[in-house]
């Protein structure tokens, strides 16, 4: 899509893990700048009402919205939500508008913290099976779904599509083992895609927030330690939010920036390039 030409689409964003951390805030950013949302999250019991909650409060925005509580990495669900995006776009194009999912964020976590070698007898290593769900999950699913949306022509020139990605991709913490191997794996899919899809006028981008205290962190063993450690060193003096990101999000959705692909772009507060400077009191 050229820059600068004013919009005609109806935009749409679909948002998987759309219930909670940064999928919920950027769902509701979407929501705030006019976007239609579709979210897909899976959630059982207790944390069922926040997930309601958050599509509630977006339906009060006066967008339209559907939640899917399904598992994203379900090929038949997958097909299923693709489908009813599929048929609402037919009634909407009947109606004479002309809906795309202009954003796409994969924002899922669902990992094994559990470390691959240990000698502790009360510690258990991951299974194969556990680091294969962890990938499956976290990172091949992006290709799975954006395949699908793409041939069903649902995203199409101009959709801008985001991952979300860690330091973890770089660097190893213990316990996080499988969760790095995923992240690694889905900026490498993330390139590959922006790399076969910049010909179809789609791009294709990670997002590297910094360390943020949300359910996935809070599920991480040790993570007290990573936090601290990320507040201490995050040279603007603080945690990221899930605000920060999904702020990041709605302005990186631009239509100028239909040259910008295949990137891993930092949204941290400078927390990854260095430390806060020694010596400087803050006022
Ligand atoms: N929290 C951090 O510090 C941090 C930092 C950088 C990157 N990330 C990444 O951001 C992404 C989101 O993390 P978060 O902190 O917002 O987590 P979160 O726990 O707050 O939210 C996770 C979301 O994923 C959904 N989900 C999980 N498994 C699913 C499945 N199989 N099918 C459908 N939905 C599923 C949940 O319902 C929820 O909506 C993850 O990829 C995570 O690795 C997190």
């Amino acid at each position: 899509m050229a820059p600068n030409r004013p919009e005609t689409r109806e935009r749409w964003a679909l948002v998987l893990g759309s219930s909670s951390g940064f999928g919920a805030a950027a769902s509701r950013a979407l929501a705030r700048d006019g976007y239609g949302i579709v979210g897909v999250h899976l959630d059982m019991r207790a944390s069922k009402a926040t997930a309601d909650a958050v599509r509630d409060e977006i339906a009060a925005m006066g967008v339209p919205v559907v939640f899917h509580n399904v598992n994203a990495a379900d090929e038949e669900r997958r097909g299923e939500v693709i489908a009813d995006i599929a048929a609402r776009f037919a009634e909407r194009r009947a109606a004479g508008a002309d809906p795309v999912i202009a954003v796409f964020l994969h924002s899922l976590a669902f990992g094994t913290t559990l470390p691959y070698i240990t000698t502790d007898p009360q510690q258990k290593e991951v299974s194969q099976k556990q680091i294969e769900m962890t990938a499956d999950v976290m990172a091949h699913s992006m290709i799975w779904w954006v395949r699908d949306l793409f041939h069903a022509g649902l995203i199409r020139a101009g959709s801008r599509l985001f991952a979300m990605t860690s330091e973890g991709a770089l660097k190893n913490v213990p316990t996080y083992g499988p969760v790095s191997a995923a992240k690694a794996a889905l900026e490498s899919h993330c390139r590959q895609l922006a790399l076969e899809l910049i010909p179809h006028g789609i791009t294709v981008n990670c997002i590297r927030a910094g360390v943020t205290d949300t359910p996935a962190l809070r599920r991480i063993p040790g993570h007290e330690e990573l936090r601290d450690f990320a507040a201490e060193r995050n040279p603007g003096g603080r945690l990221t939010t899930p605000e920060d990101v999904a702020e990041a999000i709605v302005a990186l959705a631009s239509p100028r920036l239909h040259w910008m692909t295949g990137n891993t772009i930092g949204v941290d507060g400078g927390e990854l390039m260095g430390t806060r400077q020694i010596g400087v009191k803050e006022s």
